[in-house]
């Protein structure tokens, strides 16, 4: 693989429950962020933070991130949030179709909505893919090849420069320690989406795509998970609410 920048996206969830809380841990990441030249580090707050940590981040080496868009620019849509809202509110990035907004009733062809808008509004998507549970006849594979292929559907090649792919197994999301993913099953299913991406796409474009991991990411598995195996960074959930922890996991990318 070519020597890239590393991409290493917090993916805050429903927390902290404070603005001042946030701009705590915000700040607390930024200190580490900013001295690192090999990451881009990606914060995703809840949407009601953006525009404060907006403020904050200016000329930074960190940039900001929705957990979720909708899939129309404008209307009567109750309680949803547009492409062009969220960048006005200062992201830059958007994270789609994660395992927690498809098991509220997201479906591959909603995710793929969301995917067309936002990368038409000119963000850089991190389109979730990831199986609940593996079974031994390969049907997980089958299962990831559907959400890759029917939630890129409609993008040409060219546009899959600016769209990512964030592998998060179900069965390793917010875990602790011997049930998380090992390097060779991470490394295994990422050339896996590669291979996916190859047949729908070109090799040529497989080889450039950006492939992330998610799933109990902590400074103490980061190393042998991101060196290990074929993927160009994490999005990390719990351990990016601490900013010692999540500042670990960026200076190990930062060495990649
Ligand atoms: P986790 O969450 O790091 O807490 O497992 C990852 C995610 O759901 O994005």
């Amino acid at each position: 693989m070519k020597k890239e920048k590393q991409l290493i996206i917090a993916n805050w969830k429903m927390h902290p429950s404070t603005l001042g809380e946030s701009k705590k841990l915000f700040n607390g990441i930024k200190k580490t962020a900013n001295t690192l030249r090999n990451v881009q580090t990606v914060v995703c707050p809840p949407f009601v933070f953006l525009p404060e940590l907006k403020k904050l981040f200016k000329g930074h080496r960190i940039a900001l991130g929705g957990q979720n868009v909708f899939s129309e620019t404008a209307g009567s849509f109750t309680g949803e949030v547009s492409p062009l809202q969220l960048k006005d509110s200062g992201a830059t990035y958007v994270i789609v179709g994660h395992s927690e907004r498809r098991a509220m009733g997201e479906t591959n062809a909603m995710v793929n909505g969301k995917v067309l808008l936002a990368h038409k509004t000119g963000f850089v998507v991190v389109m979730c893919v990831g199986e609940s549970e593996r079974d031994n006849h390969g049907k997980y594979l089958q299962f990831l090849r559907e959400q890759i292929t029917e939630g890129l559907e409609g993008l040409k090649a060219k546009d899959l420069a600016t769209i990512v792919i964030a592998y998060e197994p179900i069965w390793a999301i917010g875990k602790t320690g011997d049930d998380a993913i090992t390097p060779q099953k991470l490394h295994e299913t990422a050339l896996y989406i590669r291979r996916v991406i190859g047949e729908t796409y070109s090799q040529k474009i497989a080889a450039g795509a950006t492939i992330l991991y998610g799933g109990s990411v902590k400074p103490e598995n980061a190393e042998e998970l991101l060196n290990d195996t074929d993927v160009q960074g994490f999005l990390v959930g719990g351990a990016s609410l601490n900013a010692k922890d999540f500042g670990e996991i960026l200076t190990i990318g930062n060495k990649k």
